[in-house]
């Protein structure tokens, strides 16, 4: 199958205005693939559509959606309409507040947790029924380094990712073999405005040599069909700053799987 067959008619991406989840719609519409957007301001998302059409011949729907608000799936959905979605990205997910716990107020990580984990997993779950009963389609779920580990100024955001992480893991073992792929992309800095903006606001110079996001998003829709996880500059086998490499990660999900086969059976 090529891409289209196996990632169309259409995809959507969460968090698609700007850095690498507009890479991921520039890519995905050049491969032929017309993308429903989804960002806060409508403003970007009109110019990128704009963007699409003028270089694709594809017209790309958009939708100003608060992934943090309770209300985002049901946004989404009506966004969607009957439209067949064959890829899902969960692109939108940093943390812009680089603050301890206790120096914010409790909404805002209710906030992060909301779009982190309860959207995301809600247009999983949309999205991949249809999937799984067409026996193709894609969700690639944009992660961090620091989902393999908490630390200080990051509680609600690497706990969100480790979340993440192990939903990845589970769903590929779920639904790869029926053909949709699952693909936990972890990332390391890359130069998107959201990362600028806190090393801006931290003093701090934009590193050199850090990841740009076409090159992300690339990475991301070659080892697709790859899950559960990928690395940032890692090959599959390196170990690199995760607990675990990837190849040992996807072993490790099989063997959960394995073990735990007695209770749930093997289907
Ligand atoms: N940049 C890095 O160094 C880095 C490192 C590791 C992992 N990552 C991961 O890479 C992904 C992208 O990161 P990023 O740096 O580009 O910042 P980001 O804030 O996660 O993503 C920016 C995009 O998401 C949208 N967005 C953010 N919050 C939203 C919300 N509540 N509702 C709807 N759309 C929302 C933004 O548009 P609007 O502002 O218009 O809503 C924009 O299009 C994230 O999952 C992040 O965890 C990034």
């Amino acid at each position: 199958m090529n891409f289209v067959e196996r990632y169309g008619p259409w995809a959507v991406v969460a968090g698609a205005s700007e850095g690498t989840g507009r890479a991921f719609a520039r890519q995905i519409a050049a491969e032929g693939v017309p993308c429903i957007l989804i960002a806060r301001r409508q403003g970007p998302l009109t110019a990128l559509a704009d963007e699409i059409r003028h270089e694709n011949g594809i017209e790309c729907v958009t939708a100003a959606v608060d992934l943090a608000s309770p209300r985002a799936f049901a946004r989404i959905v009506q966004a969607v309409g009957g439209r067949d979605i064959g890829l899902f990205v969960s692109n939108a997910g940093a943390d812009p507040n680089g603050a301890r716990f206790l120096d914010r107020d409790v909404d805002v990580w209710i906030d992060l947790v909301q779009r982190n984990t309860v959207t995301m997993l809600r247009c999983c779950h949309y999205f991949a029924a249809s999937m799984r009963d067409r026996g193709r389609g894609g969700l690639l779920l944009v992660n961090s380094g620091a989902c393999y580990g908490g630390s200080r100024f990051m509680a609600a955001y690497s706990a969100s990712k480790a979340f993440t992480l192990c939903f990845a893991e589970a769903l590929w073992d779920e639904l790869h073999e029926g053909g949709v792929d699952v693909l936990t992309l972890v990332l390391h800095m890359t130069d998107t405005p959201v990362l600028r903006a806190l090393l801006a606001e931290k003093g701090v110079a934009v590193p050199e040599n850090i990841a740009r996001p076409d090159t992300v998003a690339a990475l991301g829709l070659s080892r697709l069909q790859h899950g559960p996880v990928q690395n940032w500059g890692l090959a599959d086998d390196e170990i690199g700053y995760a607990p675990m490499s990837a190849a040992a990660r996807r072993q490790r999900t099989l063997a959960i799987g394995a073990a735990s086969s007695h209770v749930f059976g093997k289907e």
